[in-house]
């Protein structure tokens, strides 16, 4: 039987008036995880949140952080994050002089590692690495900010990479993250995705459409 798909909704979409409350909402929903984009206008040109915050709103839900940081350095935050309720920390490879050891560090405090692969990353990137990490993220938008459409020319990388995953026979989950709507999250599955980030769409037509919205991101046509 196939695996179930996962769904991240991206806080980003949210209405951070009210963010507690967002996060019980699509917990209620059936979100399998909490996707936090954390951007420091310098990796990527825009700002949002840091650990402060999520700390705060770890509080609203039990299923698991998953912490994509879009941040350069890496290092010197991450002991901030992981004590923040952080479950998953994904960060991208070039942010870091030493990706092997910001690895290290993640798992010694404790969280689950992703990696995040740009549109012009090449997977080539996950050769040392792979059979050390717990998540592959890849970007189907370039980052940065929400909203923005979903770059089908990801699709080849994403089903590379879950040959990649399988070659390994570990427990490695692909995350797909960027112009997620309900078409182009078949074109994600089919190519092998198990987990899709998605904002926009989870976040549409307000509290009581999030169900609906999760369930038709997450079924198979
Ligand atoms: C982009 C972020 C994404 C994004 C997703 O830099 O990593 O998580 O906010 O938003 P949507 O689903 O609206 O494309
Ligand atoms: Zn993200």
């Amino acid at each position: 039987m196939d695996k179930k798909i996962k769904i991240a909704p991206s806080i980003l979409a949210a209405d951070f008036s009210k963010l507690g409350e967002e996060i019980s909402a699509i917990t209620i929903a059936g979100a399998d995880y909490v996707h936090v984009d954390v951007m420091d206008g310098h990796y990527v040109p825009n700002l949002t949140i840091g650990p402060e915050v999520i700390k705060d709103i770890r509080k609203c839900t039990k299923i698991p952080f998953d912490v994509h940081l879009m941040i350069t350095p890496v290092n010197p935050l991450l002991e901030d994050f992981a004590k923040s309720g952080s479950d998953i920390i994904t960060f991208h490879p070039e942010a870091e002089d030493n990706p092997k050891a910001t690895i290290e560090i993640i798992k010694s405090l404790g969280c689950k590692v992703g990696i995040s692969l740009n549109p012009s990353t090449e997977i080539n990137v996950l050769d040392k690495i792979i059979e050390d990490i717990d998540l592959i993220l890849v970007m189907t938008v370039v980052p940065g900010f929400g909203g923005q459409s979903f770059m089908h020319d990801q699709l080849e990388k994403i089903e590379n990479i879950r040959k990649l995953i399988d070659a390994t026979g570990k427990d490695i989950e692909l995350e797909v993250d960027g112009g997620i709507n309900f078409e182009t999250s078949q074109l994600a599955i089919n190519a092998g995705a198990d987990v899709l980030v998605a904002g926009t769409s989870t976040f549409q037509g307000g509290q009581d459409n999030y169900a609906n919205n999760i369930s038709k991101l997450r079924s198979r046509s």
